[in-house]
C-alpha cells in the first residue's frame, strides 16, 4: 500500500482553495486535482508492505503537535513536477515541528524542499499566468494517515487514521 501524513483541509478550505484553482487558466492538458483530493503532505512513505502499518499507526498515535493555523497567499508554478500549487510563503514553528518529528519517526530524509502547500492542479507542462490570491487562512485540529490508490486517471485517497492536533504541547 502506498502511505503518505498528511494535513487534510475542512470543507470552507476546500471550497475557498477550488475557488483560487477556478479562476486559474491552464492549457487544456493541464488536470485540476478534485477538491476532495487537497492535501497537505506532511511526511510521504510510498509502497510500504501491510505489515509496517501497525509501527506507521503508532508513529502518528504517539505525535504531540500543535494545533496550525496555515495560510496560503500564493500561487505558485513548479515546473519540475509541473504542478500549480496554493504556497504559504511563510510556515509556521508548528508545522516545523511535526514536519521534523514525523520525518525523524519515520526515518525519512528531510526534505529540502519544505514548502507548505497544497496542489491544485496536476500535468501543467507550461508555464501558467498566475493572478495574486487572497490569502486563504486554514486552522487545523487533526492530522492523518491516508493511502493513495493511483491507478486511476485522478488518485483515490483513502482515510487510514486521523490523530488530534493539541491546544498545548
Ligand atoms: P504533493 O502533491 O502535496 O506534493 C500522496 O501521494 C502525496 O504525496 C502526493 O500528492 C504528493 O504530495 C506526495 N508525493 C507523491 N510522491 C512523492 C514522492 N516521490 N516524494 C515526495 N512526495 C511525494
Amino acid at each position: 500500500m502506498r502511505l503518505f501524513f498528511a494535513l487534510w483541509p475542512d470543507a470552507d478550505t476546500k471550497s475557498k482553495l477550488a475557488g483560487v484553482a477556478a479562476k486559474m487558466r491552464l492549457a487544456d492538458r493541464s488536470r485540476l486535482v478534485p477538491a476532495e483530493n487537497y492535501h497537505l503532505t506532511l511526511a510521504f512513505i510510498g509502497e510500504v508492505p501491510g505489515s509496517r502499518l501497525p509501527a506507521l499507526l503508532k508513529i502518528g498515535a504517539t505525535q504531540r503537535a500543535a494545533r496550525l493555523r496555515i495560510s496560503f497567499d500564493a500561487t505558485e508554478y513548479w515546473a519540475r513536477s509541473q504542478v500549480v500549487v496554493a504556497a504559504a510563503q511563510k510556515t509556521s514553528a508548528e508545522l516545523f515541528a511535526l514536519w521534523e518529528q514525523l520525518h525523524k519517526d519515520l526515518a525519512l530524509p528531510e526534505q529540502p524542499n519544505r514548502h507548505a502547500h497544497v496542489t491544485l492542479a496536476r500535468k501543467v507542462a507550461q508555464a501558467p499566468v498566475l493572478q495574486a490570491m487572497s490569502p486563504v487562512t486554514w486552522s487545523t485540529n487533526s492530522f492523518g494517515l491516508y493511502r493513495s490508490d493511483t491507478s486511476g486517471v485522478q488518485a483515490a485517497y483513502t482515510v487510514v487514521d486521523t490523530w488530534p492536533l493539541l491546544d498545548e504541547t
